[in-house]
Formats: C-alpha cells, sequence, structure tokens
C-alpha cells in the first residue's frame, strides 16, 4: 500500500491534466482488469463483470489534486499563477513547486520577503495570492518560455511521500491518490464475485465533480461508491465537536455532506448503500466511523442525481490538513476501507438483488 501511495503521490494532476496520475494506475491494473478504457473527458474506466452480472457496482475516486496554473510571466521571468481547487493562501508561501511543461517539468519557489526586509506590521500580516509569484531562476520572459514555461502550464507541490509514526504518512494529493490506491487495491484482490463492478478513476472532481457526471451517465449502475478523503480533527486548534473523525479509527461511512450552514449541495447517502458499508464493515469486525460532513462533498454527489438516480454512498478516508502539499493519513485506515470495499462487493447482490 505505501508503494503503491508513493507512486501515486508522486504523479502530477491538476484537474483536466491527469494524464500521468492515469498512466500510474493503467500500468497497475494491467492484466487485474477484464476491460479498461479512457472515456471522452480523461476518466479510466475498469470494469470485472460477475458471474451474475448483476447489480453492478460502481466505485469512485478521483484522480485531480488541487494545485495552480501559470497565469502571467512578467518581463523579469517571474510567474504569477491561478489556483485551481480549494487551496487556500496560507500553506502556498514558500512552498516548491513544480511547473509541468512540454519540455519537461521544471522546479520552482513560491517566494517572500525576508523578515529583515519587512515592515514592523508587514510580519504580523499574511501574505495575500495576489501578491505571490513563483521565481525559477530565469531572468527574463524570453528565459522562461525557453524553458517550455507558457500560459495554463499546471503547477503541483513538490511533496513525495514520507512515513511518519505510528503507521501514518505524509504527501501532497493524498485527496484523493489515497481514494485510487484503495480502488487499484480492491480491483487486484477482488475474487469471482456475483456483481459486475466498475472501478472509475475520475477526473475534475475538485473543480465540480466533472468526471464522475459523465462516467455514471455512461454506466448507469445500480449502485455507486466513492471512495475520497475527509476532514480528521484530532490535532490542536479544531473541537473535538467540530470534526469528530480521527486518523487511525478506521475509514468514516457516509451518512450526509455539503455546503456549511445547510448541507445543500452534497450528499444523503442512500439507506440501503449506507447499511451496506456498515455491514460489510461489521461482517469482520473492521473498525468504522460514522461521517456528517459539514462543508465540501464528494463524486457520489454527482452520481446520485445521474438519469433517473443512483443510490450511492462513501467511505471516507480521515485526513488532516487537507488541500494542503502536507496532508496526512493512516495506511490502516486506507487498508481496512479495501477490506470494506471488498465485502461490500460480496454482499451487494443481498441488498440490491434485482
Ligand atoms: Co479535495
Ligand atoms: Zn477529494
Amino acid at each position: 500500500m505505501k508503494e503503491l501511495l508513493a507512486k501515486l503521490v508522486e504523479a502530477s494532476g491538476i484537474p483536466g491534466a491527469e494524464d500521468s496520475v492515469r498512466e500510474v494506475i493503467k500500468k497497475e491494473l494491467q492484466g487485474h482488469v477484464g476491460e479498461m478504457f479512457t472515456d471522452n473527458l480523461g476518466n479510466l474506466i475498469t470494469k470485472k463483470i460477475g458471474t451474475l452480472g448483476k447489480p453492478t457496482v460502481m466505485f469512485a475516486a478521483h484522480m485531480d489534486e488541487v494545485g495552480l496554473m501559470v497565469k502571467y510571466i512578467d518581463e523579469k521571468g517571474f510567474i504569477k499563477f491561478a489556483k485551481v481547487g480549494g487551496v487556500v493562501d496560507q500553506p502556498l508561501l514558500s512552498q516548491r513547486v513544480k511547473i509541468h511543461t512540454e519540455k519537461g517539468s521544471i522546479v520552482g519557489i513560491i517566494g517572500a520577503k525576508p523578515p529583515h526586509l519587512m515592515k514592523e506590521e508587514e510580519r504580523k500580516k499574511i501574505v495575500e495570492f495576489e501578491d505571490m509569484f513563483i521565481d525559477v531562476g530565469t531572468t527574463s520572459k524570453e528565459d522562461a518560455e525557453k524553458l517550455g514555461v507558457r500560459i495554463g502550464n499546471p503547477i503541483t507541490f513538490e511533496r513525495g511521500l514520507v512515513e511518519l509514526r505510528n503507521k501514518l504518512v505524509t504527501g501532497k494529493a493524498l485527496d484523493d491518490r489515497a481514494g485510487c490506491a484503495i480502488l487499484i487495491e480492491t480491483m487486484k484482490r477482488l475474487p469471482k464475485t456475483e456483481a459486475t463492478v466498475y472501478a472509475v478513476f475520475t477526473v475534475q472532481e475538485e473543480i465540480g465533480l466533472r468526471g464522475a457526471t459523465v462516467s455514471a451517465f455512461k454506466l448507469n449502475p445500480n449502485l455507486a461508491i466513492a471512495l475520497d478523503i475527509t476532514s480528521a480533527g484530532d490535532y490542536p486548534g479544531i473541537k473535538e465537536f467540530e470534526s469528530p473523525i480521527k486518523i487511525g479509527h478506521g475509514p468514516a461511512i457516509k451518512i450526509v455532506d455539503g455546503r456549511k450552514e445547510s448541507l445543500g449541495g452534497g450528499l444523503v447517502a442512500h439507506p440501503k448503500v449506507r447499511e451496506l458499508l456498515i455491514k460489510a464493515a461489521e461482517k469482520e469486525e473492521i473498525p468504522y466511523q460514522l461521517e456528517v460532513m459539514e462543508g465540501g462533498t464528494t463524486d457520489a454527489t454527482a452520481i446520485q442525481l445521474s438519469r433517473e438516480g443512483i443510490p450511492a454512498g462513501v467511505i471516507s478516508i480521515p485526513t488532516r490538513y487537507a488541500h494542503s502539499p502536507v496532508e496526512v493519513i493512516s495506511l490502516e485506515d486506507a487498508e481496512n476501507a479495501v477490506k470494506i470495499c471488498l465485502n461490500a462487493v460480496q454482499l451487494a447482490p443481498r441488498f440490491f438483488g434485482l
């Protein structure tokens, strides 16, 4: 699991530029699935046909990660950028980033004034996004262009996977490469089953669940399960009631999610899918947590609204510091999520006997 996650985290894929992630997944699943193809938007769809062929179960994990994009190159070769997905300003400063060009990737840094040159009041202030820029070491616009830097180049954090204590790992893009790793492992370990299983690695989740929208329409499954991250609240600065989810205490099974204040725009997990996932965990005494998540949603939200409505649920991986270059998850939670997925496929015909 750790080696697989490291490979996936190393790949880069802001929304709409997920190619290198897709290549890693294709290689991993070669020979482990019956069918594998890429659709018009770039979703990677894989399939294993069951002995009964029903129900059809669609799993979804998104390949894209939040990041940045080249917006403007100034005459001295400094690069201004746009945000792609929900990135806040604070973690950006002093980061090392990679700009992905046609000629390969270039390392740059998001620089800032040193304390020596700051006025007293500047030291207390947060530097705003509008004032940030990337320095790749070039001295002119032409110099940057010669390296391959162009308007629209994707930019990702430069941060590979590192292990912490207690089976925790940290890196960028664990949202949602963790989900991708769990889905790859599930497909690899899946025995002969009655249900037919689709594993869909989606594009453009972070900017509006776009890949999930079109792939659910195409596959029209009997039920769907998204694999994504959720915010753990088990560290200083968050009150326990704000997010009672804890890292290392098992995957979370979603009850609801959506916008803060109203839970609008999100998902009410379908009761049958929710119960299926709970039974799948309890079957082997796999630890799990129940999740009411205010602020954010997943691919399952788009899938449930496809065609005439598709029963959908979510298995979430508790994650600290989401959408930063130092996201943290537990390898044990990821391993337990694979087990829940495998059991859910086995139990699916009982819940969705057609
Ligand atoms: Co996200
Ligand atoms: Zn996500």
